[in-house]
């Protein structure tokens, strides 16, 4: 049984990505009274605003490129500080570090996502923005967050990486604050090969973003003529990843909704386990479980009983700041710890047959 993440390439996007070779037109920008130029990005950006009633969207080139750009449409510099879970993957600091501003660690919850309480505590008059991730698909308590960044006039960035078709208060997450990216990277509920999106609600984030992923320039202005203001990147998405991304788009339903079957499976399956805790999240939440998590005593002892008997297990990432990069950011976080030492990931996505649940279910059941 194959851990957690897989590709789902099949024979509609080896079409697709054919057709684009051939048409010649491989990058986003292109002549557009030519038939043989079928905007394919743009394609994908509708497709991703019409499914998650986004505002906008804006493809680019990773989920972490989305955050860096929407860091960029704040303005966020050298002394500001954003405040982050103290648990995710390294991609949502390493963004805060790359914009040369300071990123602020707050704690994790039992759902295993930001502390709400604890965000409040991180507030100083330098905070320019709360990142909240969606960890392993599961919605932080987003009104809670909103509510204290609204009382202080502070955007929210969602780092939505593992949780497309996740939703919170009846509706699909893409809309509920300032900025929302989501990774389109090999792994996730569905790919671009690599690729991200950041969803957008003002129109000047639109614009800006279409100038960030284009070296800070106007695509559409001569270039001779221009005055580039702002540093940008080459963060653009392309006409053969975004092909990939629309087939795979059309086809999530039935994928999104295995993934949250087999999750669901294991929050009713897995309760009352000696030894075994699951987490717990807001209400209002409706995780996409991209992975499932458990908590267990003997972690370690799990992790080793499921490999010997070929159960996929992760514990996926070491806390942020221990790794040198962020040393400047360490700080005591008793939280975070305490659920570290306890977690393990075990597969639930598409791929997770009825038979390999019960398998799971079963080994669990049996104690390590
Ligand atoms: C929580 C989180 N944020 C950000 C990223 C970065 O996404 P990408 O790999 O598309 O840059 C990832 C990647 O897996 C992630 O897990």
């Amino acid at each position: 049984m194959p851990g957690p993440g897989f590709e789902w390439i099949g024979k509609e996007e080896e079409k697709e990505v054919l057709e684009v070779l051939r048409d010649r037109w491989l990058f986003r920008y292109g002549d557009e009274k030519d038939p043989a130029f079928k905007r394919k990005v743009k394609t994908l950006e509708e497709m991703v605003q019409q499914k998650f009633g986004t505002k906008h969207a804006l493809a680019v080139t990773s989920g972490t490129a989305a955050l860096i750009t929407a860091l960029s449409a704040l303005g966020i510099g050298p002394g500001d500080e954003v405040i982050v879970p103290g648990y995710t993957f390294i991609a949502s600091m390493s963004s805060i570090i790359v914009a040369r501003a300071v990123p602020v660690l707050a704690e994790i919850d039992e759902s295993l996502t930001l502390d709400p309480a604890d965000v409040e505590k991180r507030i100083t008059p330098r905070t320019k923005a709360i990142m909240v991730v969606h960890y392993g698909g599961t919605p932080v308590a987003l009104a809670r967050i909103r509510a204290i960044a609204e009382q202080h006039g502070i955007p929210v960035i969602e780092d939505a990486a593992h949780a497309l078709g996740a939703r919170y208060d009846g509706a699909p997450l893409g809309r509920h604050s300032e900025y929302v990216m989501f990774s389109l990277q090999a792994i996730k509920h569905m790919t671009t090969v690599d690729g991200g999106m950041l969803a957008v609600r003002r129109s000047e984030d639109l614009a800006h973003g279409r100038r960030v992923r284009w070296f800070g320039m106007d695509r559409k202005a001569a270039r001779t003529e221009l005055d580039v203001r702002e540093v940008g990147y080459k963060y653009h998405m392309n006409n053969v990843n975004a092909v990939i991304g629309s087939v795979q788009l059309e086809h999530i339903g039935p994928v999104i909704a295995r993934h949250i079957d087999n999750g669901r499976f294991f929050d009713q399956a897995l309760r009352g386990i000696p030894g075994l805790e699951l987490t717990r999240w807001d209400e209002a939440a409706e995780p996409s479980y991209w992975f499932y998590t458990v908590l267990a005593e003997r972690r370690d002892d799990l992790a080793r009983y499921l490999t010997e008997r070929g159960i996929g297990n992760t514990l996926a990432h070491k806390r942020n700041d221990l790794n040198t990069v962020f040393a400047a950011s360490r700080r005591e976080l008793p939280g975070v710890d305490r659920f570290y030492a306890r977690m393990l990931h075990i597969p639930c996505g598409w791929w997770v047959s009825d038979e390999d649940r019960d398998t799971i279910v079963d080994t669990l059941k049996r104690g390590w």
